[in-house]
């Protein structure tokens, strides 16, 4: 990028110019202080060497990392330890076995569960002990494929506790999917339920697991020897004598007793297969010791856990590695009392979570932006139905937040008492790399600020040359981290490739981003979401923000599509606001003219988009980012393609009908 372009990506930034201080009461007594990013940056392997001490350690670690063959990256050199006894058992050994660690919901109504660390023990220890029985080694992979019930989290700490790397298949997901994954990896066990509960009915699993075990089998190279199966829904299910297992026949009778071993910290932890990507799917290998520092760590800093008093809850599915690093591995190593919920936010109606969070006093409450701009566009009126009053701190995941969605965020659900962490960090990173901290960040909407103490980050240029405050280009990651990913699995020359070769020695994040004057980072999306028109670098994301400031959007989309004149055009697809207006009424061409003044008013002329259109839904996949290639596919009027990865197929049914029915409108105005 040249300097002329940097001035103009300046010229573009949206003007944010609210601030909002910690909390005093909260900055005295935060777990993280203002010095801690001085001493980190001071002597950045003595700090991640003390961090460590956050663990018990059969045998101590000779050295923090090992970094002498990059981009392969050994951490705790020489430490063993076991993960599921962090996780559990030294808890209840330090006397806190009576401790809640997970309040599970189900989703039909008054079906909840209790576990406390002693009872989680109890029944990691038995499942390890069943899964020893069903063949499962040291090293074996193991595929869980399950809802979001409590044997899911179970399930996923008695294969750490046996060193049997799994791998979580989000429930979501086809047979194909599924079956593509166990292959990859090689897994010879899956464990499974007969289904769960979603949208107020019965969703079953099993069938998908069988098929993918078939089409398994039939590449002849591997097979799935055993299926464990949690009874949940009650279903009839196929059953296949001799490989598949219910989960209450060898675990309930197993024995509690199970004498954790202790692993090297570069053992393989788990492997978590990334979407998104065409061909191959992209096996993240996450190990032990450095894993379980980085995200306890990051959870213990970022949300200021006190884990005496505060009730957690990560709405992420236990699919996506959120679920593993902010639902599993970071809380329970911190000894943390959280929610987990199994089912879908309106069910049984629209105010549900809020309901979840009045009923527990949930204190931290950790989602993802499409989440809150879903509750955006349903209005205020049903969160201020409950007392959210326990809350303390909110956090956001999974793509950058609107300005707007930030502040509804902190003033509808925090009261205006809450900081808002913007978290950003990838299936890659395995813990959060950048984010406020909510003692100390002054935070601005919008901008997830600076890299966390330890973490090292730079936004650069084509040449790789730091870009420098105002400038903007592209993230990477400039030193190891303890939770990064090692390879992909079987892969090392991809992982070199994808990483590590964009830029020289450091790791390429995929990501664009900017820094502000005062060198806080702001995330605009995938590199591949970024538009170039007239030759303007221009952000999906800003425009989409400056869509959403508008009062009658609830939800906005933007891709470039080609144009003959500019080289890239702005397309944006908006969801109204139930309130902008009446059902059923078609979108007035005056409105769509004001939405694009308002953008030009926000950004500037570039930035107005060639053509508005108006949508009930936005495509997307199942961890809710939106699916953009399928837009620009509608955008470029091309037949759209595959939409096997949408969490709603028919989307784009409906998108395609209401522009044929003309709400939208391409004229200049
Ligand atoms: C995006 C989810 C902006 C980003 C943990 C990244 C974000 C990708 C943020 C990783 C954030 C995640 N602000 N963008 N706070 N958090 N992203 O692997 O593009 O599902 O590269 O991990 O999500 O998505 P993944």
């Amino acid at each position: 990028m040249s300097e002329s372009t940097n001035q103009e990506s300046l010229a573009n930034l949206l003007h944010e110019e609210r601030r909002f201080e910690p909390p005093a009461e909260l900055a005295a007594s935060a777990n993280v202080k203002a010095e801690v990013y001085e001493e980190a940056a001071a002597d950045r392997l003595a700090f991640w060497a003390k961090q460590a001490e956050r663990l018990h350690w059969e045998q101590p670690f000779d050295e923090v990392l090992d970094w002498s063959d990059p981009p392969f990256a050994k951490w705790y050199v020489g430490g063993r330890l076991n993960a599921a006894y962090n996780c559990v058992d030294r808890h209840v050994e330090a006397g806190n076995g009576d401790r809640v660690a997970l309040h599970w919901v189900g989703e039909p109504d008054d079906d909840t569960r209790d576990l406390t660390y002693a009872q989680l023990q109890t029944e990691v220890c038995k499942a390890a002990n069943a899964l020893t029985e069903l063949g499962v080694k040291t090293g074996d992979r193991v595929a869980i494929y399950m809802p979001m019930v409590p044997e899911v989290v179970i399930a996923m700490l008695a294969c750490a506790r046996l060193g049997a790397p799994h791998t979580v298949v989000f429930g979501g997901f086809s047979a194909d999917a599924l079956a593509s994954r166990v292959t990859d990896c090689g897994a010879k066990v899956v464990i499974t339920a007969d289904g769960g509960y979603r949208r107020g009915a019965a969703s079953s699993l099993k069938p998908a697991v069988d098929e993918a075990c078939e089409k398994v089998g039939a590449s002849g190279e591997l097979s799935v020897e055993k299926v464990l199966v949690v009874r949940r829904t009650g279903e009839e299910v196929g059953w296949t004598e001799g490989r598949d297992v219910w989960w209450h026949d060898v675990v309930d009778g197993a024995s509690s007793e199970h004498a954790p071993e202790a692993f090297d910290s570069e053992h393989p932890l788990y492997v978590m297969y990334t979407s998104g990507t065409t061909g191959k799917p992209k096996g993240i290998l996450h190990t032990t010791g450095g894993y379980l520092v980085g995200t306890s760590y990051t959870h213990w800093a970022v949300f200021d856990l006190k884990p005496e008093t505060d009730v957690y809850w990560c709405t992420a599915d236990v699919g996506w590695v959120t679920g593993h690093s902010y639902m599993v591995y970071g809380p329970l190593a911190n000894g943390a009392t959280q929610v987990i919920y199994e089912g879908t936010p309106d069910t049984p109606h629209k105010g549900r979570w809020w309901e979840i969070c009045e009923k527990y006093g949930v204190t931290i409450f950790y989602t993802a932006p499409t989440a809150i701009r879903t509750f955006m566009k349903q209005g205020a009126e049903i969160p201020q139905k409950f007392d959210l009053s326990k809350l303390r701190i909110l956090g956001s995941v999974g793509e950058p937040i609107n300005p707007e969605a930030y502040v509804w965020y902190r003033e509808t659900i925090g009261g205006g008492r809450c900081p808002v962490v913007d978290t950003w960090w990838q299936t890659e990173t395995g813990q959060i790399m950048i984010s406020p901290l909510p003692g100390v960040t002054a935070g601005k909407p919008g901008s997830a600020m600076t890299p966390l103490p330890g973490i090292s980050a730079e936004v650069v240029n084509d040449e790789g040359q730091p870009v420098g405050n105002g400038g903007g280009g592209y993230l990477v990651l400039t030193e190891p981290w303890p939770a990064m990913l090692r390879t992909l699995w079987g892969d090392d020359q991809r992982f070199k490739d994808t990483y590590w070769s964009r830029f020289k020695d450091v790791y390429f994040a995929g990501d664009g981003a900017k820094l502000d004057d005062d060198g806080d980072i702001w995330l605009l999306g995938r590199v591949d979401d970024v538009m170039n028109v007239s030759g303007h670098r221009l952000s999906t994301t800003e425009i989409e923000s400056a869509l959403v400031s508008h009062p009658k959007v609830a939800e906005a989309a933007v891709v470039g599509a080609k144009d003959e004149t500019t080289g890239q055009a702005v397309c944006a697809f908006v969801i109204l606001r139930e309130s902008a207006l009446e059902s059923g009424e078609e979108a007035p061409d005056s409105l769509i003219q004001e939405l694009r003044k308002h953008v030009q008013k926000e950004i500037g002329a570039i930035a107005k988009p060639r053509q508005i259109m108006v949508v009930p839904e936005l495509p997307k996949t199942r961890s809710g980012k939106i699916m953009r290639r399928l837009l620009r596919d509608v955008a470029e009027h091309r037949e759209v393609g595959d939409v096997t990865t949408l969490a709603d197929s028919t989307v784009m049914d409906l998108i395609s009908k209401g522009i044929d029915s003309g709400s939208s409108s391409g004229d200049e105005g």
